[in-house]
């Protein structure tokens, strides 16, 4: 029975107007003074009532025993005393324990307070109560819960807003393990935010699809959800039903879509070196606003170049990349084939030959190491001769693993599992070469580019499982060594080393030339750009706005609403790089309003200017699924109109009555 939320709140009053009910007389029960209804004893129906009296006083009580007699005394039945309240100090309240017993169920509860609480909350227990959630179960619904929403996007959106753009700022994240990430990269800071909010959550998903379908524009995406809301709140205060928002939001997508497919400019793939300027034109802005973007021309076409590698499938999987610390930024290297640290080795493994024409690659998963059986086998011999055959059978066991493998004409041999120094010293005596415990993916890609399979068992190792390259060999770059395979036949595949100072730094870069390379990889998929700095929204938000003008109805201003979002691309570049925003986007208002559709922000003259000719150009496919996926976390956020949050079993906070637990 839940009695606490009855009892804290309406303690004292009459349950029909509201207004103090005098003491309660003995069995005549109480009647209020203002609506003179009277609250008799019939009340207790049902129940049998016992009640002990509380004196006000302690002193009163000269010892322990004295009390206790004292409230035996005072144990009666069927009668309510007056008596001074030991809590509010009220002379006319009935202050009284009361056993309360079910005359149905036999259940009992005891309760503590004035006469008239009592009353009401005997008037509660009777009614009949309906329970639809576990008790502790918290609630919440209603325009308020819809505007709480909102507001907690509005907090996700604030702590990603000031990274957009080439003067973007970057965010400093310490997780628990105390790990520190630096990164401008929308997604991974959405990632690393571990948001609780349900709602808000709905923007992190979206960041991350965003990062998985285009790689770019995960600001973007976040930014405009969090700016559709905002200019949609007033219209959710007033009471606009969110159907009708959602329909208008919607309309307003499919205008955009098609004024993006409308706009965008088709890329001649025909001629190979215009392609080529394009995509690096394209990388150039997706890296714009990272750390790295002093080199962006170095890296741009590095990844240009590293995704024509690739074959028509373009699988981001055959990109390699590896971080070496040291060096500047452009010691980096783009490897045509494959390229891994080299693992662990033993001795006798610097005698082996480091340069191979040709190769002979085995791939195995096999581990080629004496094994110290002594730890999980028992064994009973009785002469040493006996355990010399032992010995031995491994030894055999081993040799002949290994000269299987040199028959099988392997010059080079890499293993996911070790391969120990005995091993390693014959192969080197046959001028092979070997890695042990070469990580999974590494093989895979060596796999993948070089042909074979990768055997568990050396009994079927023969030619035609073996992979080929046309030149291996083993490098040092700057503090470590290299394996790299190149000249791969089968899958074109390739692999980025990066140097460069701090972990962190390294580590950005790499998020950076991810963006870059989803970008291009996106831009031959889909073969049609558009301006960026602000110039596509620009454009999207001007033909909304005259849309809106068009038709009558709220639709007119809920449009209109999305339209002033859709600005905040603009105002948020200028504002991040410390321009005056209300001026530039009056100035782009009007530009675009005499049908200059690529007048976008000039981030380095403080201006506006034509971004397609300054050739900051994005994919048409980022915008599309930035604003798809916006529309779709802005309507998801509006149609839920309740959250109903479950406690785990076992923390669930002390019941509360009806009226409670409504945060507002
Ligand atoms: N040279 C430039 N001049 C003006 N605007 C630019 C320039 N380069 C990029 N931009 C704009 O900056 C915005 C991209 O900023 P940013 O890369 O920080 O965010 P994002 O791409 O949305 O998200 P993320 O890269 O974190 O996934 C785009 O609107 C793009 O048009
Ligand atoms: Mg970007």
């Amino acid at each position: 029975m839940t009695t606490k939320g009855v009892f804290t709140e309406i303690g004292g009053f009459c349950p029909n107007c509201g207004s103090i009910l005098p003491p309660l007389k003995e069995k005549g029960g109480v009647t209020c003074y203002t609506c003179a209804r009277n609250f008799a004893f019939d009340v207790f129906k049902g129940y049998k009532v016992k009640y002990t009296v509380h004196f006000n006083s302690r002193e009163k009580f000269k010892s322990k025993d004295d009390k206790k007699r004292k409230e035996e005394e005072d144990e009666e039945e069927g009668t309510f005393v007056d008596r001074k309240c030991p809590k509010c100090g009220n002379e006319k309240m009935s202050y009284a324990t009361v056993q309360l017993r079910s005359a149905d169920e036999g259940q009992t509860e005891v309760v503590t307070g004035t006469t008239p609480v009592i009353i009401l909350l005997i008037l509660y227990q009777q009614q009949p109560q309906i329970l639809l959630l576990k008790e502790g179960t918290d609630t919440s619904q209603g325009k308020p819960q819809l505007i709480s929403n909102i507001n907690a996007c509005q907090s996700i959106v604030d702590a990603v807003r000031t990274t957009l753009g080439p003067r973007g700022m970057d965010k400093l994240i310490v997780d628990k393990s105390g790990k520190a990430t630096i990164s401008n990269d929308g997604a991974t800071i959405m990632k690393l935010l571990d948001v609780v909010h349900p709602a808000a959550k709905s923007l992190v998903d979206i960041a991350k699809s965003q990062d998985a379908e285009v790689g770019d524009g995960t600001t973007s995406v976040v930014l405009l959800a969090g700016e559709f809301l905002k200019q949609i709140k007033p219209y959710v205060e007033e009471g606009v039903h969110p159907r009708i928002i959602i329909k208008a939001v919607r309309r307003s997508l499919q205008l955009c879509l098609e004024k993006i497919s409308e706009l965008a400019i088709k890329i001649n793939k025909a001629n190979a070196g215009e392609f080529q300027s394009l995509l690096q034109k394209c990388a150039a802005t997706a890296m714009s606003s990272k750390l790295i973007h002093q080199q962006r021309d170095f890296f741009s076409k590095m990844v240009v170049d590293a995704v024509l590698h690739l074959d028509e499938l373009l699988p981001l999987n055959m990109i390699g990349i590896k971080k070496v610390q040291g060096g500047a930024l452009e010691d980096s290297m783009l490897v045509a084939g494959v390229a891994f640290k080299k693992t662990f080795s033993y001795a006798g493994f610097e005698m082996q030959p480091k340069v191979y024409h040709n190769c002979k690659i085995a791939l195995l998963n096999i581990e080629l190491e004496l094994k110290a059986e002594r730890d999980n086998a028992e064994i009973r011999v009785d002469t040493v001769k006996e355990y010399q055959k032992i010995v031995d059978a491994e030894w055999n066991i081993l040799y002949q693993k290994l000269q299987k493998i040199h028959e099988s004409g392997a010059n080079v041999v890499l293993s996911k599992l070790p391969i120990g120094d005995v091993a390693t010293q014959y192969f080197a005596d046959r001028d092979m070469f070997c890695a042990g415990r070469v990580l999974e993916e590494d093989l895979k890609r060596t796999l993948k580019a070089c042909g074979g399979a990768v055997m568990t068992t050396v009994h079927d190792l023969n030619e035609s499982v073996l992979g080929k390259c046309d030149y291996f060999e083993e490098r040092q770059i700057g503090g470590e060594r290299f394996n790299f395979f190149k000249g791969c036949p089968n899958a074109k595949t390739c692999t980025m080393i990066l140097r460069g100072g701090a972990e962190q730094f390294l580590e950005e870069t790499e998020r950076s030339l991810h963006d870059a390379i989803m970008i291009v990889r996106r831009t031959i998929k889909n073969d049609a750009v558009v301006a960026g700095g602000g110039a596509i929204e620009m454009e999207l938000s001007r033909m909304l706005r005259d849309y809106s003008r068009t038709i009558a109805g709220k639709e007119q201003l809920l449009i209109g609403a999305i339209a002033k979002a859709l600005e905040i691309i603009p105002r948020q570049l200028c504002d991040n790089a410390g321009f005056d925003a209300t001026n530039i986007l009056n100035k782009l208002r009007q530009k675009h309003a005499q049908g200059n559709c690529w007048y976008g922000v000039d981030i380095n003259k403080e201006d506006i200017s034509d971004n397609l000719e300054a050739c900051v150009w994005e994919p048409a496919i980022v915008k599309v699924n930035a604003l798809t996926a916006a529309t779709e976390a802005t309507c998801l956020i509006l149609s839920v109109d309740e959250t109903i949050k479950n406690q785990k079993s076992g923390d669930a906070p002390p019941a509360m009555g009806r009226g409670m637990g409504r945060p507002m």
